[in-house]
């Protein structure tokens, strides 16, 4: 059973959980594991698949409706006897005999998630209900991708997982932090009443290759700005900051929180703090020092601060991230520039 989380209110269930599929205590058959990714067509979670499937005891079953996602990440993949696609949305129910769950689905970026922000609770709500559903039906352990949003705009600095976070409950970003913060409560809630495994990981910003071209988070923005000669455009004043992972961190955390015992919630993410500023600096310098940098308006509840504590990641989980930055945004380049058609 799942041990406690650092958090002393969160209650370890005193419920068994349902029990695995016989296939993983058959004597004389060692099944593979199958693990399902919902989301696994997007940035972080074709990354992910791509780190599962060099596992030849996994088989791995994606879901995704291709909101924001794409079956070009998973090009590889599609064939493999080992692998399974399926266009599907998780506010629909899903019964698939699975012995784990990352469960992704759902636009990381504003300008995707403000665009149906209805929907966007839908997928947080409904769709982590159905997971949980599935999870308590087949015995499967489920992981959930939750955010740093979680903490709002924060009044303390950095953030570890004991802050509750200053939230804005109506605003424009609701729909996602909101979103977010009741499919973690579902969790919990499932694992006190039913004895579900649930981990549950709060990711930082993340970047890499596959990250959606012109879709606002700020490393793409600066990225395909400079590539296409265009001006880097900061949202005023510049100063706030953000901490950035480079997605092969990220990938790995997400799959020690799986196999290990902690429920979480676990941040995970890089504590280098940059401003907007500095990133844009960087970007400058690495990709194309002949673009300007200007100033723009800045969009309403932005962040001012965001820098994980990975104390907790460290100690449980014995993780850390190893790519820096300046080494990290190098490696997106040709990703970036095979797809908007700039060669070097
Ligand atoms: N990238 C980051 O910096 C970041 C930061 C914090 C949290 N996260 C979380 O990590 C997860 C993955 O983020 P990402 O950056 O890979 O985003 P992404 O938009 O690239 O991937 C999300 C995937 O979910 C799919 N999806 C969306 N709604 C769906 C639905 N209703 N049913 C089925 N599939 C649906 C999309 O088509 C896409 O393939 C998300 O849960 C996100 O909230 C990401």
């Amino acid at each position: 059973m799942a041990k406690q989380s650092s958090n002393g209110d969160f209650n370890t269930s005193t419920k068994a959980p349902p029990p695995p599929s016989p296939l993983r205590s058959a004597k004389f058959f060692q099944a593979n594991m199958r693990i399902l990714v919902t989301g696994g067509a997007g940035f972080i979670g074709s990354h992910l698949v791509d780190r599962l499937m060099q596992n030849e005891k996994n088989e791995v079953i994606v879901a995704d409706n291709y909101f924001t996602g794409s079956k070009d990440n998973l090009r590889k993949w599609i064939g493999h006897p080992r692998f399974e696609l399926i266009r599907h949305d998780v506010t629909e129910p899903l019964l698939v005999e699975v012995d784990q769950i990352y469960h992704l689905a759902c636009p990381a970026s504003p300008i995707f998630y403000k665009y149906n922000p209805v929907k966007t609770t839908k997928t947080n709500v409904i769709g982590t209900l159905n997971m949980l559903g599935l999870a308590k039906r087949v015995g499967a352990r489920i992981l959930l991708t939750s955010t740093s949003e979680v903490y709002g705009d924060p009044l303390v600095h950095p953030q570890d997982e004991s802050y509750w976070g200053n939230v804005n409950p109506i605003g424009v970003r609701s729909c996602y932090d909101e979103g977010k913060r009741v499919a973690e409560t579902l969790m919990f809630d499932y694992h006190r009443q039913h004895g579900i495994e649930i981990r549950i990981a709060r990711i930082f910003n993340t970047y890499g290759p596959r990250m959606n071209i012109d879709d606002g988070r700020v490393v793409s923005n600066f990225l395909a700005q400079a590539i296409r000669s265009e001006p880097l455009t900061v949202q005023a004043p510049g100063t706030q900051t953000r901490s950035f992972c480079y997605v092969s961190d990220m990938v790995e955390g997400l799959i020690r929180l799986m196999e290990g015992d902690n429920t979480g919630p676990i941040n995970i993410g890089n504590p280098g703090e940059f401003t907007m500023l500095e990133l844009a600096e960087t970007v400058k310098e690495l990709i194309n020092p002949n673009v300007e940098i200007v100033m723009v308006e800045n969009t309403p509840d932005d962040p001012r601060q965001r820098k994980p504590d990975i104390t907790k990641a460290k100690e449980v989980l014995g993780w850390e991230p190893k790519i820096k930055l300046r080494d990290g945004l190098p490696l997106m380049e040709d990703d970036f520039r095979a797809r908007l058609q700039v060669p070097r």
